[in-house]
């Protein structure tokens, strides 16, 4: 079974008092229960947020990490700190990761296997800039982009990874992709993991993100591929994230 999964990306975003006014808005809000809430907050946060959220479904995500275990990498942090401050996910891969900070496939997917062996479950991004999509590249980009990033991953863990296709051109921009469009993507990036790990293809969760709002989330969570949805903008409101977790209401 997919599971259906709403991530809230708020990437540098909220400080610690803030972030701590957001979760305790929440969370006593009743949740939808097929839906995995999940909010990706930054380094600082997080802490202080889990011990908010320790006795609900709420997950917790980080929005980075390094593929190092610990040694002298001034500025980094590890799996194992995430997950010792008690962190499921970790966003991999982001666009804007890849375009300010120089992160290649191969980064990426040294990310991805660090983040499997630490029991952390990553949210690979991919997604094709604008000028990929008007030179109508963009399969072919995200076909490399996903191979490239789950190089040396087993079947078994491959069970475990959450991919979420956001096209470059719609993130924060207010153009979100057509959910018919967003679907194709996605269903073309379910054949890609279809040939390489096989039927593990068909429960893996794969997320629409870039534009997510409460008032497309409905049309986007209709599409016969789209699990969830990856958010950023729209997450940073208490009740805009509510009412996006809670969209069949
Ligand atoms: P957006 O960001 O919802 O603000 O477009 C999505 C993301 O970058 O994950």
């Amino acid at each position: 079974m997919r599971k259906s999964i709403i991530a809230g990306n708020w990437k540098m975003n909220k400080n610690i008092e803030e972030a701590m006014l957001f979760a305790n808005e929440i969370k006593d809000s009743s949740f939808s229960k097929e839906v995995e809430v999940v909010i990706c907050a930054p380094f600082m946060a997080l802490y202080p947020l889990q011990s908010v959220f320790k006795d609900t479904t709420v997950k917790l995500g980080a929005q980075n990490m390094h593929y190092k275990d610990n040694g002298a990498y001034t500025g980094e942090i590890s799996a194992s700190m995430l997950k010792d401050a008690g962190i499921t996910y970790v966003i991999l891969g982001h666009s804007e990761r890849r375009q300010y900070f120089g992160e290649t496939d191969e980064i990426v997917n040294e990310k991805v296997k660090k983040a499997l062996e630490k029991e952390l479950i990553p949210i690979l991004c991919v997604g094709e800039t604008l000028e990929e999509r008007e030179a109508s590249k963009e399969k072919e980009v995200i076909a490399q982009q996903v191979q490239k990033a789950l190089v040396g991953i087993s079947e078994e863990d491959m069970k475990k990874v959450v991919i979420a296709y956001e096209p470059v051109w719609a993130i924060g921009t207010g153009k979100t992709a057509t959910s018919e469009q967003a679907n194709e993507i996605i269903a073309f990036i379910r054949m890609q993991v279809k040939e390489l790990f096989g039927e593990v293809s068909q429960d893996i969760s794969i997320l629409y993100g870039g534009s997510v709002k409460p008032e497309n989330i409905f049309d986007i969570m209709a599409q016969s591929d789209i699990d969830g949805a990856l958010v950023g903008g729209a997450a940073l409101k208490p009740e805009s994230f509510v009412k996006l977790v809670n969209y069949k209401e």
